[in-house]
């Protein structure tokens, strides 16, 4: 892959399989092609719902009791029934899995929306027929030159904002903010956006969660204007447990540009290391740099352990 070719954090290899998974539609397997929702679901119409992004490693969904957590908790914030509990959710998830005959490099967004609406309007009491719950999964690996390529990011004007509009803590079917961000990203040339928080320090990108290396320490955002990443939480926790210094923090663009590594964090990508931001050179250039390369080491083990 050169330099310049464009390539995103959720770029996959391209696998034929793909173009007919079955894919689940409230209860029912349907083919790729016949997979459809009303289009007066409330998810289509208003991007009302919430949704979780799980990867399967040997036959097992990898930290799947906190994509759960997350998953309910998200669902009681924008009071919605899910209309199954923890265990009718996982059942869905294993019963899309083995109709494809899924073990490894694969990938799930289980979707659950506030369903469909008797007249096309905003109001949540119009959605009366109870949720929809669509499970997609793929056969999906990420593209492995972007290991040494790097994503290339640029600073956009788009924030993740305070929690008091839309808490970006909430992984919620609307993401045109995000949406907006990428393509603020695209239009200057880089793959991903590096999003700000509302008072100017470093945040997050428009998919996955942020992290910079310097003289040997490992910085993320205070946590308070992004997503609640698990795959966040696990680096944080898994430098703890091996004396890697890490800091929740504010810190700016300057520091940034300054810094020796940097690296996305999400379930689809494990840890993606950052060639440049705003067309300046993060390190050396040698990608992945030493801590990213032990970081995702010890995120390989870490998974390889919970899927034993
Ligand atoms: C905006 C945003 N940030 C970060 C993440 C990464 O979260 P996780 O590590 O749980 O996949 C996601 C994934 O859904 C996301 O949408």
């Amino acid at each position: 892959m050169s330099e310049t070719e464009k390539c995103t954090v959720h770029e996959a290899e391209i696998d034929a399989r793909n173009e007919n998974v079955l894919i689940y539609v409230d209860g029912e397997l349907v083919p790729r092609p016949d997979a459809k929702v009303s289009v007066y679901d409330s998810g289509f119409l208003l991007g009302d719902g919430v949704w979780e992004g799980l990867r399967l490693h040997n036959g097992k969904w990898a930290f799947l009791d906190d994509h759960l957590d997350r998953l309910f908790e998200a669902a009681r914030a924008i009071d919605l029934d899910i209309g199954a509990d923890r265990g009718g959710v996982v059942e869905a998830l294993e019963k899309t899995r083995l109709a494809n005959g899924m073990t490894e490099d694969a990938h799930a967004r289980l979707m659950v929306t506030r369903g469909r609406k008797i007249r096309p309007f905003q109001h949540p009491d119009l959605s009366r027929s109870g949720p929809t719950m669509v499970i997609i999964i793929e056969h999906s690996q990420p593209v492995s030159a972007l290991g040494s390529r790097g994503v290339r990011l640029a600073t956009v004007p788009q924030v993740r904002g305070l929690p008091m509009s839309q808490d970006p803590k909430l992984n919620s079917h609307s993401k045109l903010n995000c949406v907006l961000a990428a393509i603020q990203a695209e239009k200057a040339g880089a793959d991903e956006a590096l999003m700000l928080d509302p008072h100017g320090f470093v945040n997050t990108t428009n998919g996955c969660n942020l992290f910079i290396v310097r003289k040997g320490e490992v910085w993320t955002s205070t946590g308070d204007y992004c997503m609640n990443g698990i795959t966040r939480a696990k680096v944080i926790a898994l430098c703890r447990a091996n004396g890697i210094p890490v800091f929740e923090k504010n810190y700016s663009l300057v520091e940034t540009y300054g810094a020796d590594e940097m690296f996305l964090t999400g379930t689809f990508g494990a840890q993606t290391p950052v060639a440049k931001l705003d067309g300046r050179r993060i390190g050396s250039g040698e990608l992945p740099g030493p801590m990213t390369q032990r970081i995702q080491e010890l995120y390989k083990a870490l998974i390889a352990e919970v899927t034993a």
